[in-house]
């Protein structure tokens, strides 16, 4: 745990590139798509090494099958929690992955467990946060009658959505919007912001201070 006041600076590159990512989710595997395609491209400078889901039906395992890439699951079957954490994260350590990457994974994870990979897990959610966390951001959004919503990729801290933020992406509300087509807009912002984001993240040299992060070369949208 970093000392209040003390900022945290991560060496650069943040992990030695490219970089290993587990990829932890619960369904469609559209953002693990989103990251694979960048890793391909060679615009995120890392490599894929687990994707682990809590839910064997997940359509993102078999998105990563057909790239090659190992899948696994850990569903949590009447066990305690901590019982369930502690598979998840032998298989993380087991992968020798450097950063976990949540992507649609719908499991809010301990204290215990944010500790264990502290300040290495990334999470991207569909607001502006710190507006609208937990579940159906975009549809809290709606009914709240905000006219910006967006897209948040933020370091995980032992609360619900409450971490650093590293980037955000605005996506306007149109008067006809219901709640599926704004979250498939926020959904397309998405899958620009989580790879563009945590390629700014693995370069490394950022500050965390307080609540702030801070790039040294400026925010990645800006670039
Ligand atoms: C995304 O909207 C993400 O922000 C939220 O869950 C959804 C996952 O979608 N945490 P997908 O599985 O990546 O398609």
């Amino acid at each position: 745990m970093t000392a209040v006041g003390v900022p945290f600076v991560a060496p650069a590159p943040w992990f030695p590139l490219p970089a290993r990512l587990a990829v932890l989710l619960s369904g469609r595997g559209s953002n693990l798509e989103a990251l694979a395609g960048a890793c391909d491209a060679g615009t995120l400078p890392a490599r894929i090494v687990l994707v682990l889901s809590d839910r064997a039906d997940a359509a993102g395992l078999e998105k990563a099958r057909a790239r090659g890439i190992e899948a696994a699951v850990e569903e949590r079957c009447g066990e305690a929690r901590a019982a369930h954490e502690a598979r998840l994260a032998a298989r993380i350590e087991a992968s020798g992955a450097d950063v976990v990457c949540l992507a649609g994974f719908m499991r809010v994870l301990s204290p215990a467990f944010v500790a264990r990979f502290e300040r290495r897990i990334v999470n991207v959610h569909p607001s502006l946060l710190p507006a609208f966390p937990g579940l159906e951001a975009q549809r809290q959004a709606l009914e709240h009658g905000v006219k910006v919503a967006g897209a948040t990729v933020h370091l995980v801290d032992a609360g619900t959505d409450t971490g650093p933020i590293a980037g955000q992406e605005a996506v306007s509300v149109r008067p006809r919007d219901d709640a599926e087509r704004l979250a498939a807009r926020i959904l397309a912002a998405e899958h620009r912001l989580y790879p563009a984001t945590l390629a700014a993240l693995l370069a490394g040299g950022w500050t965390v201070e307080g609540r702030r992060l801070r790039f040294p070369a400026g925010e990645p949208a800006e670039e």
